[in-house]
């Protein structure tokens, strides 16, 4: 096939519709419908992620004056620490758990700027649910949109500067795990979703030509027991019973290296920012 042929959207939605089928889910945010998945995502946001928070604050395009809107806020990672840096936050998070911990985060931390709509992004009425344009517009590692040309289409249609995108670039360690794994724990095999070179030819095929940055995050995270292991690696695995528990507290014995009386996990993975204005005649 011509690769001038090739319907990048098209290549994200298969992706996208076989990452899915293969963990039995039928939407990303599924996964953090369970509070305690939530907190934990939030705990280690705080723990390690910190530095991430702050870098990404720092290089956004902002003021004190500035409407932001993030997409797919989760437990507010970047919301809370943004929220004193700008006028308000409109913040988009479809999951239960992941709106019952903003919502707490926001008491705690006293954030009284920040609007949460419980909604997907592809179910978003623009003219009713939000009230742009937005000065800045975020989507940090929460791009599960199937129809990811549609999801930008309608993010410029409520912007009136940048456009921050934060994806994946290569396989996570768990994509690898999960592909030898898979098919002892589910009978099929897994297939990891869309990453960023098929976002960036979805931007270019709509004539958008960002910038774009690639970094490392995460950590070498050390368990001192293979049950804690379990209980912070399970998640990506989609569980259902004890008989696969078992299978891949086998699988993560025989894989996590043992020293010194604990279990390492390199959760390091490559990530990129991918930035434009969307007022520019290339964004
Ligand atoms: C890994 S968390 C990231 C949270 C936060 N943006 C951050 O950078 O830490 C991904 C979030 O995206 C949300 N999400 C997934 N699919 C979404 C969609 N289609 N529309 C809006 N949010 C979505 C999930 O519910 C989850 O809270």
């Amino acid at each position: 096939m011509e690769y001038q042929n090739i319907d990048w959207n098209d290549v994200w939605m298969r992706q996208t519709k076989k990452h899915l089928e293969s963990g039995n889910r039928k939407e990303c945010a599924s996964i953090w419908k369970e509070k305690d998945a939530a907190r934990r995502f939030w705990n280690m946001s705080m723990k390690d992620d910190q530095k991430r928070a702050k870098e990404t604050i720092r290089d956004l395009n902002i003021t004190p004056e500035s409407k932001v809107l993030d997409i797919g806020a989760g437990p507010g990672s970047l919301a809370i620490p943004l929220s004193e840096k700008v006028e308000n936050i409109t913040a988009v998070e479809p999951s239960k758990g992941m709106v019952e911990v903003l919502e707490e985060n926001m008491t705690e931390y006293g954030c009284d700027n920040i609007n949460i709509i419980r909604k997907r992004w592809e179910d978003i009425d623009l003219e009713n649910d939000l009230e742009g344009p937005y000065d800045a517009i975020i989507a940090s590692f929460s791009l599960g949109m199937p129809d990811i040309r549609k999801a930008i289409e309608d993010m410029q249609a409520v912007s009136s500067g940048y456009i921050y995108l934060y994806w994946f670039a290569g396989e996570r360690s768990w994509d690898t795990y999960s592909k030898e794994i898979w098919p002892k724990l589910h009978g099929k095999e897994y297939h990891s979703g869309p990453k960023c070179d098929v976002l960036y030819n979805v931007l270019y095929q709509m004539g958008i030509y960002p910038n774009m940055e690639t970094f490392t995050l995460g950590r070498t995270e050390t368990y001192p027991t293979l049950n804690e292991a379990m209980d912070n690696l399970s998640s990506h695995f989609a569980l259902e019973n004890d008989e696969q528990r078992k299978i891949l507290e086998q699988y993560l014995e025989s894989k996590l290296k043992y020293e010194n009386g604990n279990y390492i996990y390199d959760a390091r993975s490559n990530r990129v920012k991918i930035w434009w204005n969307s007022k520019d005649e290339n964004g």
